[in-house]
C-alpha cells in the first residue's frame, strides 16, 4: 500500500503485466501498419512512459511526437480540456497513431479528434494502454486497447494524483475505504477479552464482531445463512468456512462506515485467516493486527474458578476442564500467531493488571498501527 497526498493506493497492475500489454500493442499495430512509417503521437503528460516503452518495442522505423492536453483535477475528469501544446508538424497524408495512457470519459479523445479534423491525415488510429469501459461516454472507436480496468482511479506508470505517482513503474488503484483499524483479538479463557473489546470499541469507534454472537443471531433470526449453518450443525458437521465468512461479510457490510472492526473468535485456522484477508481486501481494507492478551495459566485458572463461584458456569468450576480449555487455546492460536507474525502483525500484550492498565497497553499497540 502507498499513500499519495491524502489518499491510499494498493498494488493493482504489475510492471510485468504492463510490459506484456505494451508488447502486444506494438505487435498488433505493426501487423496493421506494415512497412509504412507511422507517426506516433503521445498525449502528455500521462503518456510519456507508455510512449517511451512502446516505441522501444516497435520493430520498424517510426516517428514520435507529442501534444499536451490537460483535463484532470484531483481524481475527477473535467469536460474542460486545455490544449497546452498542439501539433507542431504537418501530418498530411500520414498514418497517425495516438498513444494514450488511459481513456476514461473520452473527453480528451474528443479534443484529439477536433485537433485532427482538418489535418488531412491518411488514417487516425487510437491506441490506449488502459481503458475504463464503464466510464467511457463517447463513441469514437478505440482501435487498440492494452488493458481494460474497472472505473476506479489509478496512479503510476505515467498517471498521477495531483502531480504524484507518475514515476512508479507499476500501477496502483485507489483504496475506497480509507485507513481502518481492523483487529483480530485473542486471549485465553479468562484473559478479559470481552471486557477489553468493549473498551476498545468505545475508544476507537470500532465494531466488535464476535463470531459466536453472529452465529447465534443468524440462527435465532432464521436468516438464510443461519439456516444453512444450522443444517451442518444438526448433522454434527463443522460449518464450512465460507458460510462463516459470508456471515462476517454481512456484518462488515452493515457497518460500512465503521472506523474498523474487532474480530473475536475468528479466524481459528490458517485457511480462515486467508479467507478473512480476502474479505478485507475486497473491502479495500486489511487486518491491521492480531492482538493477543497474554496471561499465565495459574492466574487464568484462579480467575475462572472465582468466576465459576458466582456465574455457575459448569466449565468454570473444574480446574482440569479449565486447564484443558487453556491448552486447547494455545494449540489453536499458535498457528495464527505464526500467520500474523510473518506479516509483522502479531502483538502480544500483558493481560495481568487492572482493567485500565491493560486497556492502556492495548491502546499503545493500536496507536502505532
Ligand atoms: P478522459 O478525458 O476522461 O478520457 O481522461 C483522460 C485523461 O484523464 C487521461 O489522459 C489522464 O490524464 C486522466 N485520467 C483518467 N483516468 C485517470 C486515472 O484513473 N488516474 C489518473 N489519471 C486519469
Ligand atoms: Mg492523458
Amino acid at each position: 500500500m502507498i499513500k499519495l497526498h491524502d489518499k491510499y493506493f494498493k498494488p493493482f497492475i504489475s510492471a510485468q503485466e504492463i510490459e506484456t500489454a505494451i508488447e502486444r500493442l506494438a505487435k498488433e499495430i505493426h501487423n496493421d501498419i506494415g512497412e509504412e512509417i507511422p507517426v506516433f503521437v503521445g498525449v502528455l503528460n500521462g503518456s510519456f512512459m507508455v510512449v517511451s516503452d512502446f516505441v522501444k518495442k516497435y520493430p520498424k522505423p517510426c516517428e514520435v511526437t507529442f501534444i499536451k492536453l490537460a483535463s484532470y483535477e484531483g481524481v475527477k475528469s473535467t469536460e474542460d480540456i486545455q490544449r497546452l501544446i498542439g501539433l507542431t508538424q504537418d501530418l498530411k497524408g500520414r498514418t497517425v497513431v495516438i498513444l494514450e495512457d488511459i481513456i476514461d470519459t473520452g473527453n480528451t479523445l474528443a479534443e484529439i479528434h477536433r485537433i485532427f479534423k482538418n489535418e488531412q491525415v491518411k488514417a487516425l488510429k487510437i491506441a490506449t494502454l488502459f481503458y475504463k469501459p464503464a466510464a467511457y461516454k463517447k463513441d469514437f472507436k478505440l482501435h487498440y486497447v492494452g488493458i481494460e480496468i474497472p472505473n476506479k482511479f489509478i496512479v503510476g506508470y505515467g498517471l498521477d494524483y495531483d502531480g504524484l505517482g507518475r514515476n512508479l513503474p507499476e500501477v496502483y488503484q485507489i483504496k475506497e475505504t480509507q485507513h481502518m483499524t481492523n483487529l483480530v483479538l485473542f486471549g485465553p479463557p479468562g484473559a478479559g477479552k470481552g471486557t477489553q473489546a468493549n473498551f476498545l470499541k468505545e475508544k476507537y469507534n470500532l465494531v466488535h464482531i464476535s463470531t459466536g454472537d453472529v452465529f447465534r443471531f443468524n440462527i435465532k433470526n432464521e436468516t438464510a445463512l443461519g439456516m444453512l449453518a444450522k443444517s451442518y450443525m444438526d448433522k454434527g458437521e463443522l460449518v464450512p468456512d465460507q458460510v462463516t465468512i459470508d456471515m462476517l461479510n454481512a456484518e462488515v457490510e452493515k457497518n460500512a462506515d465503521a472506523n474498523g472492526f474487532i474480530f473475536d473468535g475468528f479466524p481459528r485456522t490458517n485457511a480462515q485467516a486467508e479467507a478473512l484477508d480476502i474479505l478485507m481486501d475486497a473491502k479495500d481494507s486489511e487486518i491491521s493486527a492480531m492482538v493477543a492478551l497474554e496471561v499465565e495459566d495459574d492466574v487464568l485458572v484462579n480467575r475462572l474458578l472465582e468466576r465459576g463461584k458466582t456465574s455457575g458456569r459448569a466449565d468454570d468450576s473444574n480446574e482440569s476442564v479449565i486447564r484443558n480449555r487453556i491448552t486447547e487455546y494455545y494449540k489453536k492460536t499458535a498457528i495464527l500467531k505464526d500467520y500474523y507474525s510473518t506479516q509483522n502483525k502479531y502483538f502480544g500484550v500483558d493481560g495481568v493488571g487492572s482493567i485500565e492498565d491493560i486497556t492502556e497497553r492495548l491502546s499503545k499497540v493500536i496507536d502505532t498501527l
